[in-house]
């Protein structure tokens, strides 16, 4: 782990998660076995394999469900003890739009969380607008949600998610119906936001610059450390397993 993010983990600055000795059970079968993580790093990619548990990881984080066994702390909160705090905590973005987007207008669905909050609708409303013309949406607020691209409801949920300020956004390969210009630039803004982002991707590029990846296969920490490291043992194993699949390789 970089000095930088070891120091900024312990000064508390960026949200914080801990898992200790985390046993989930997904379906029949046994996923985390006793996972222990301290995640304090302001970036961090999550990759592995179809099936290695990432959105589990991320879902468990946000309380959207709860470990067999162990401890999640979440922003300071005990996750078990405060399960409806935690969608406050953890912004999240869904892997697939359509199991977030909620309201027929984009200005509704990006003021939901601000009026959440408590915040007067007409100030909830403003206040999407504000975020929709900071990241060059301005003028989407009417637009009906059903009617945009893929990519263009996928910036919406970004946008949604982020809204109420949470301390950590939890986000499941966010941009893979992205353009390429649409997701260098939100990755952009990304980068420049405050929160501690815990981030799922297939798109090993765009976490070159993470602080730190965490590498899962079948429910365990493979890898773990800085892309310069992990990366690259990844996509190798990766490439092996491409070439068993496909015959190549005895
Ligand atoms: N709702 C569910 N019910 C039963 N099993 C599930 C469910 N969601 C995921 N799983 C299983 O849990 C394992 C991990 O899945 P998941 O966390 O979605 O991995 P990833 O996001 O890395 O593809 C897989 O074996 C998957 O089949
Ligand atoms: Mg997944």
């Amino acid at each position: 782990m970089a000095g930088g993010a070891r120091a900024q983990r312990e000064s508390g600055e960026a949200g914080g998660i801990a898992l200790r000795d985390v046993w989930l059970d997904r379906g029949d079968a046994p996923l985390f076995r006793g996972l222990d993580l301290t995640l304090g790093e302001r970036r961090i990619g999550l990759v592995g394999a179809n099936g290695s548990g990432k959105s589990s990881l991320l879902r468990l984080i946000n309380g959207l469900i709860v470990p067999a066994r162990g401890e999640i702390t979440v922003a300071g909160l005990d996750a078990r003890a405060h399960r409806r705090d935690l969608p406050g905590r953890v912004g999240f973005v869904f892997q697939n739009v359509d199991h977030q987007i909620l309201f027929p207008t984009v200005r509704e669905e990006v003021a939901f969380g601000l009026a959440e909050q408590g915040l007067p609708r007409a100030e909830a409303r403003a206040g999407a607008e504000r975020l929709l013309a900071a990241h060059g949406c301005a003028g989407w607020g009417e637009r009906a949600v059903e009617e945009l691209s893929e990519g263009q409801k996928q910036l919406v949920c970004i946008l949604a998610a982020i809204a109420p300020g949470p301390p950590i956004l939890a986000m499941d390969e966010p941009l893979a119906s992205l353009d390429l210009a649409t997701r260098l630039s939100l990755l952009a803004r990304l980068r420049a936001l405050p929160q501690q982002i815990l981030m799922a991707s297939h798109d090993l590029d765009l976490l070159a610059d993470f602080d730190r990846i965490v590498w899962l296969e079948a429910g365990a920490v493979a890898g773990d450390g800085p892309p310069r490291e992990v990366l690259p043992r990844y996509r190798a194993h990766e490439m092996a397993r491409a070439a068993t699949a496909a015959g190549v390789l005895p």
